[in-house]
Order: C-alpha cells, then sequence, then structure tokens
C-alpha cells in the first residue's frame, strides 16, 4: 500500500459553521472538497499521528464513500486507530458516548442532522473532541485557518474497508475496529433510566410510537424501546435508515413528522409519541393530544429529572440557549439552580458540562440532553420522559397542564424565512442593529420595547468571547423577539425569528400559540421590516 501526497489548492468556504462543514452533497463530492477539509482537521489540531479516532455517520448518501476516504487519510497520515460504527453508522450521541468510553482522542461524525439526504441534498462533516462533544471556536477557527493554506493531502492507495463485518482488521499500519452502533449506547441508558418501571409502564397497557424518520435512529429505538423495554413489534415506525431518509426531510417537527403529529391528535392516539432527527440528537415529544414544545420539554424535564436514577441526588445547574424561551429559567428559580444561557449550537454547553456547573441543558431547536455524553440525545429525551411518566402515573397532558400552573406559560414559536437573498438578510439584520439603541421606550403592536442588545457571550469556563450572536427586543410584561440568521443553511440565508410572551393567566393556557402570539409577531415585523427586505409576507415554517 502507498501513500500519496496529493497536491491541491485551498478551497474557499470551508468554515465550518454552527455544527460543522455541511454543503451540497454534490460539493462535498467534488474535487478534493472532502479531503481538503479532513486534512485541515489533521493539521488544526495538531496531526493524528498516534491517535485514536471514532468515525460514523447518520448513513446518508455518500457517507459509506466518506467513510473509506477517511480512513484512508486517518491511516496515511499515521492515525493509530479508528473505531468505527458497523457500515459506518453511528448516532451522534453514540459517537459521542464513544469517544468518551474509549477516551478517544476525538472524532468524526459525517451528518448534515435534520437537512434531507440525496445526491442532491445536503451532507456534513464535524470534529468532536475528546470530551466527546463538538469541536469549540478556537479548534474549528484552527480548522478554519487549514482550509485556506491547503497545499497538499495525504491518503492511502488501498481497497475499501469491510465496514460490514464487526471486528478488527488493519490498514497501512493502522488498526480499524468496527463496532456494534447501538450496544453501548444501549447499555449507557440501562444505566441511567429506571427501566423496570418503564417495562412496567408498558406492560401494564402504556402505548407509543416512535418515528425515526427513515434515519438513524431506527436500530437503537427497536433495540431499546422493542427490544429492551418490550413496547410491541411496530411501536417505531419508519425504523430502516435510508439514504434519503425515504425521500423527506429528516426534522423532527409538526411540519416534517406530520403523519406522527395527525396520529397523536387523533381518536386512535397512543399515550406517547415521539420523533428523532437524521443523526439522532433532535427529539420531539407528544402526548395524546398534545404536542410539547422543546422549550416546554426542558423546563418539564428539568422539573422532574430528580425522578430518574441517574439525576436522583438533583441537578448541578441547567443551561439553554439564548433563543429558548424561558421556562427553563423559571423551573431553576423555583428550584434554587443556576441557570446559563449561551449562543446557539450545542459546543456552548460543552464547558459548563465539562466543568460541572450544569446537568441538564437544552435548545428551542428540538435539542435537549445531559451530561452523560456532549451531545444533544433524542432518544435519551424520549427515554427521560417515559421515565417521568412511569414515575409520576399521569399523562403527558397533565404533566404540561401541571407545569403551567405552577410555573406559567411561555407561548413560543419560531419563524424561519429560507433560503432568503444574503444581501437582503444581511441588510435587514445591519439595519435594525443600526437602531437598536434608539429602540428602547418605542412601542410597536401595542408592545413597548424594554430592552434591545446584540447578544454577546463570555464563557463562564475559559472566558473566551462570542460576539454577534442574535438580535434581542425584551417587550413589556414578558415578551421577547431575537433575530439571527441560520449557521447551518446552505442555500442564501435562513432568517430565524424567535418570539415569545408569558402568561400567568390560566384561562390562556389552552391558546394556539400563533394566536397568543399575535401582537409579538406583529411587532417582530415592524421592528425589523422582514416583508420590506426579504419581500417575504410569511414565513417558510412556523415551529
Ligand atoms: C440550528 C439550530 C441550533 C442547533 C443547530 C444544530 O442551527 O437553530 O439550535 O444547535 O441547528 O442542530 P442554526 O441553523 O440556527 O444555526
Ligand atoms: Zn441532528
Amino acid at each position: 500500500m502507498e501513500t500519496l501526497t496529493v497536491s491541491t489548492t485551498p478551497i474557499e468556504g470551508q468554515k465550518p459553521g454552527t455544527s460543522g462543514l455541511r454543503k451540497q452533497t454534490r460539493t462535498f463530492m467534488g474535487p478534493h472538497y472532502l479531503e481538503n477539509f479532513v486534512q485541515a482537521i489533521w493539521n488544526g489540531i495538531g496531526g493524528v499521528e498516534g491517535k485514536t479516532l471514532v468515525l460514523g455517520g447518520d448513513g446518508r448518501y455518500f457517507n459509506d464513500r466518506a467513510a473509506q476516504v477517511i480512513l484512508r487519510m486517518a491511516a496515511a497520515s499515521g492515525a493509530k486507530k479508528i473505531i468505527v460504527g458497523q457500515n459506518a453508522l453511528l448516532s451522534t450521541p453514540a459517537a459521542s458516548n464513544l469517544i468518551r468510553k474509549r477516551a478517544t482522542d476525538g472524532g468524526i461524525i459525517m451528518s448534515a442532522s435534520h437537512n434531507p439526504g440525496g445526491i442532491d441534498e445536503d451532507f456534513g462533516v464535524k470534529f468532536n473532541t475528546p470530551n466527546g462533544g463538538p469541536a469549540p471556536e478556537d479548534v474549528t477557527n484552527r480548522i478554519f485557518e487549514a482550509t485556506k493554506t491547503m497545499s497538499e493531502y495525504r491518503i492511502l492507495e488501498a481497497q475499501d474497508v469491510d465496514l460490514a463485518a464487526l471486528g478488527t482488521s488493519d490498514l497501512g499500519g493502522m488498526t480499524v475496529e468496527v463496532v456494534d452502533p447501538v450496544e453501548d449506547y444501549a447499555a449507557l441508558m440501562a444505566e441511567l433510566f429506571d427501566f423496570e418501571a418503564i417495562r412496567r409502564l408498558i406492560a401494564g397497557g402504556f402505548t407509543l410510537r416512535f418515528d425515526a424518520m427513515h434515519a438513524i435512529t431506527g436500530p437503537y429505538a427497536k433495540a431499546i424501546l422493542e427490544g429492551t423495554l418490550g413496547a410491541p413489534e411496530g411501536s417505531v415506525v419508519n425504523g430502516v435508515p435510508s439514504p434519503d431518509f425515504g425521500g423527506g426531510h429528516p426534522d423532527p417537527n409538526p411540519i416534517w413528522a406530520k403523519d406522527l403529529v395527525d396520529l397523536m391528535m387523533s381518536d386512535d392516539a397512543p399515550d406517547f409519541g415521539a420523533a428523532s432527527d437524521g443523526d439522532g440528537d433532535r427529539n420531539m415529544i407528544l402526548g395524546r393530544g398534545v404536542y410539547v414544545t422543546p422549550s416546554d420539554s426542558l423546563a418539564v424535564l428539568a422539573a422532574n429529572a430528580h425522578l430518574a436514577p441517574a439525576y436522583s441526588t438533583g441537578l448541578a445547574g441547567v443551561a439553554r440557549s439564548m433563543p429558548t424561551s424561558r421556562a427553563l429559567d423559571r423551573v431553576a428559580k423555583s428550584k434554587g439552580l443556576d441557570c446559563y444561557e449561551t449562543p446557539t449550537g450545542w459546543k456552548f454547553f460543552g464547558n459548563l458540562l465539562d466543568a460541572g456547573k450544569i446537568t441538564l441543558c437544552g435548545e428551542e431547536s428540538a435539542g435537549t440532553g445531559s451530561d452523560h455524553v456532549r451531545e444533544k440525545d433524542g432518544l435519551w429525551a424520549v427515554l427521560l420522559w417515559l421515565n417521568v411518566l412511569a414515575e409520576r402515573k399521569m399523562s403527558v397532558k397533565e404533566i404540561l397542564a401541571e407545569h403551567w400552573a405552577q410555573y406559567g406559560r411561555n407561548f413560543y414559536s419560531r419563524h424561519d424565512y429560507e433560503a432568503v437573498d444574503a444581501a437582503q438578510a444581511n441588510a435587514m439584520m445591519d439595519e435594525l442593529r443600526g437602531r437598536l439603541g434608539d429602540l428602547v421606550g418605542q412601542s410597536f403592536a401595542g408592545r413597548s420595547v424594554i430592552s434591545a442588545d446584540e447578544f454577546a457571550y463570555s464563557d463562564p469556563v475559559d472566558g473566551s468571547q462570542s460576539a454577534g450572536q442574535g438580535l434581542r427586543i425584551g417587550l413589556n410584561d414578558g415578551g421577547r423577539i431575537v433575530y439571527r440568521l441560520s449557521g447551518t443553511g446552505t442555500v442564501g440565508a435562513t432568517l430565524r425569528v424567535y418570539l415569545e410572551d408569558l402568561s400567568d393567566d390560566p384561562a390562556t393556557f389552552d391558546a394556539d400559540p400563533q394566536e397568543a402570539l399575535a401582537d409579538v409577531i406583529a411587532a417582530a415585523d415592524q421592528i425589523a421590516g422582514i416583508a420590506r427586505h426579504t419581500g417575504r409576507d410569511a414565513p417558510d415554517v412556523r415551529t
């Protein structure tokens, strides 16, 4: 086997975003594109010589080919060992767990998360550090810098490694260990939760449906929910991962998981419904006749986590991304817990988790997790809910109603304007940024502005600074609007507008969030001139 050193030139735009480098699949398949980026990862982390890494992905189109390239490039640069999920599959939380459990030097996850898959859709590559979490900004900046000066990469000339067979093999002096993608993760879940109680709940007639959306969680959910916990076969639907996710968007929200939502709102609804995304880190939770927003789910889990064995001694603290609703803050306040507000993206929770400042954290974008790994974890959230339901012996709807009665309801919605012209989106943000100082005291749609700023974060653990993390407008009576541009989109700009309003009046608790938020929504357009700048009079997606 020969090691080739291939001449290349820098490729523009290889800047890791909110969660690694995400591009259209054809871009990743273009000449030297993947190779340049992988070499930049090696260069950015000080080389891979003698190192052990984890490798796996969500099974989307190009996952298998990319894995072979990454293996050959790791071998060519002297890596000691790569632990790879069978058929190059690993959910994101399972990869995080393997990195930690096997104490590796990090890992590479191939995924574009909830973005659709296929040759005309999206692909992605992300580096995770030895703590199992997404690389923090100093690391991704070094990787990006390395892409700008790329002149050559090293790759082994070799046949494909057989990734279907479990066990170890040699690739040019590097060990390749193919492992069962589910086993270690399932063992971790059994440690965290009272599986006996969940098993009894299900045996007692509690019904559930888990929609794996043709993505990576199918095998995990089947093994754990149907295999270990005894849910009847068929409780997990769309459970076979496919390279194009059955032609759908593997995004667990009421739009893309509509079949599940329709079922849960029907007379035939099971007691509990849930879904996860392309790479298994997101979750959607429903009860019979009720959808639980991710922000509410995070707050409910924070209020009830002590019912699961892993959290029985209480939580060290909690955190949420800035745009996530402040329902969590209310729970934290009443329990006397520290509550941190971080920029969007899971990587910002890593330091807080490592330092033991928080146990539980989450984002409005259907991400919830804890200190058990360093990624958000879809199936973990489902199992924690099941553990809570088994202990509380109440329905999801009852738990939510009780939660609002105790803490008030933070009505919440996110409006996304997709594939907006990037120049128009930036112009809107620039104009608003320029006016932030004048807004306080002004009224829009009957609501007055009480604060206006651009969110910047100073990491309480290492002091690192992250500026420009979203424009925040505080309104009277607990209202809030946040504007930010997505860091994961691959076409044009995606404008996200996060809308929140607080109610302590039980008579309002059953209102439709879009109606409850009507004046905040109107104010959001008036303040930023969304329609004027983008030409859009309605969002593409409301979650
Ligand atoms: C989106 C979500 C964010 C999440 C990220 C990765 O990022 O908003 O909460 O961490 O996907 O799953 P965005 O596109 O907004 O930058
Ligand atoms: Zn994801």
